[in-house]
């Protein structure tokens, strides 16, 4: 068989946290439906927790079979990482990190080694997520495309990709009080040190999360390819800067891809609750939807004056509070008497469909974290956003989503502390008076518009095919 026929096919590792585990999915079927055979690769616990969530009483469970019976060729394996099944990586984060930045590289190794050993008649490329830290390594062993998905804005990618600069002009580490613009990244006009990272902040030095960040973009910058979960016409400077060092393609919002059967793969870790009833017996745009998405952990004072707030804002809210939010298994998180204050005004979930929830005509605003896929969500349906960054790219997706297009507003202007007073006055202002709802509906259209077939984003994915094809050939 000559080399043209036979069949490309990509190995896909992702980053095992939900706000990765989504866009990735969309990916494995946007290249499966180009006629690439495609392994998805899910660590063995995250293969336990999606199968826990919703199969609790199967054993084998193909989270892709759905995608394969309409003709995609996606498989699906697990693979170990350095733990045993039942530690808690969400309460040890960072021995976790600690350790999956030091021993994870060879396990990676071993696995792709023996994914491209088991099957010699095919051609294999990497798709792997930029924040690991092996895969230009082994790209390179295996004499594999390296393709690097990011799931975060452009922004955050081009701020860590400029690392050298940012510490020759002393914002590495940058200090936690200090408040200066940045102008000499190319593609950003103008950053606080405010909005940074809080892996480049000081007091974050030494960090795992510091270190590791560091050697992902040390090794990032060896990347064949890079797929960023963005849009074109949102973050057309940066994304341009970015072109004169490595081919990027913007191709978000990922969680909206058209034509793809993303109905048939389950990507949800926690078993969702549906409140559509109660939504739907509420007036449009009266309802806050407040979360903190999957990762971060509070504390019970933020928690609290949340609580308080949301009582004495009186706005109808759905407030989703993930087990384990706090980080320290305690399981007591609101205020006594929360629920009888509230009653009907307000429902708190485990966990739900956020995309759902967000489309609901009932919601009208979102109290975020700003992780990345919650602010795509809330700007794909049009729903203007009250921010509260934590840590990672949120800080930075605040500025976005405040400063530059306009569409939410700062839950307090310092980043830490809460107080209820203040918090009801934001909500309730926020909720009556709107924010933004122009220019939600503004950026709405822009995303709806990128993936359309002649969409930015569609059209970028296409170039991206041709491209990887290219490149492919002519390294095989
Ligand atoms: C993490 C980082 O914190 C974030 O900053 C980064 O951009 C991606 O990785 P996370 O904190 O979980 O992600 O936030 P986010 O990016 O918003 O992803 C959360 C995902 O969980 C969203 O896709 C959202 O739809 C989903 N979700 C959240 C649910 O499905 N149900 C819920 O109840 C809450």
């Amino acid at each position: 068989m000559g080399e043209r026929q036979r069949k490309v096919h990509g190995i896909m590792i992702c980053l095992p946290f939900q706000g990765h585990l989504n866009p990735f999915v969309s990916v494995a079927l946007k290249l499966a439906s180009k006629g690439f055979a495609i392994t998805f690769v899910h660590l063995e616990f995250l293969y336990r927790k999606l199968r826990d969530a919703h199969h609790a009483n199967e054993t084998d469970v193909d989270f892709f079979s759905g995608a394969r019976e309409l003709g995609l060729d996606i498989r699906f394996t697990t693979m170990a990482d350095c733990f045993p099944l039942e530690f808690d990586r969400d309460a040890n984060f960072p021995e976790y990190w600690e350790t999956m930045a030091r021993d994870f590289p060879a396990l990676a190794d071993e696995f792709v080694g023996n994914v491209v050993s088991s099957e010699p008649d095919m051609i294999h490329f990497l798709v792997a997520d930029t924040i690991y830290n092996w895969p230009a390594a082994v790209a390179r062993k295996y004499n594999l495309v390296n393709v690097s998905l990011w799931t975060q804005p452009a922004l955050v990618y081009c701020l860590a990709y400029h690392w050298d600069l940012l510490e020759q002009n002393g914002h590495f580490p940058c200090k936690d009080d200090v408040e200066e613009e940045i102008k000499y990244i190319p593609g950003v006009e103008s950053i606080n040190t405010k909005d940074l990272m809080h892996y480049l902040k000081e007091s974050q030095f030494g960090s795992v999360a510091t270190r590791m960040m560091r050697s992902v973009f040390e090794q990032a910058k060896m990347a064949d390819f890079v797929l960023q979960n963005t849009v074109e016409e949102l973050e057309p400077q940066t994304l341009s800067a970015l072109h004169k060092y490595l081919p990027n393609y913007a191709i978000g919002p990922l969680n909206f891809s058209k034509n793809l059967p993303t109905n048939t793969v389950t990507t949800s870790l926690w078993s969702e609750s549906d409140c559509t009833d109660w939504l739907e017996s509420k007036p449009p745009a009266s309802v806050l939807y407040v979360s903190f998405g999957s990762f971060v952990h509070t504390n019970k004072q933020v928690l609290e004056e949340l609580a308080y707030g949301l009582i004495l804002s009186e706005v109808d809210f759905v407030w989703v509070i993930r087990r384990g939010i706090l980080g320290d298994g305690e399981t007591s998180l609101l205020p006594t008497g929360f629920q009888d204050a509230v009653r009907e005004r307000g429902l708190i979930l485990a966990w739900c469909d956020q995309i759902k929830v967000l489309s609901n005509p009932a919601v009208g605003g979102f109290l975020t974290h700003c992780g990345w896929n919650s602010t795509l969500e809330s700007m794909w349906s049009g729903v203007p956003m009250i921010c509260y960054p934590f840590e990672y790219d949120q800080p930075c997706n605040r500025k976005l989503v405040v400063d530059d297009w306009e569409i939410g507003v700062n839950l307090s202007e310092d980043y830490g502390s809460l107080d209820r007073e203040q918090v009801a006055h934001k909500i309730k202002s926020f909720m009556n008076e709107g924010v933004s709802g122009k220019n939600a509906g503004r950026v709405r259209q822009v995303m709806q518009n990128a993936v359309e077939i002649d969409g930015f984003s569609e059209r970028n994915f296409d170039r991206f095919v041709k491209d990887l094809e290219a490149k492919i050939h002519a390294q095989n």
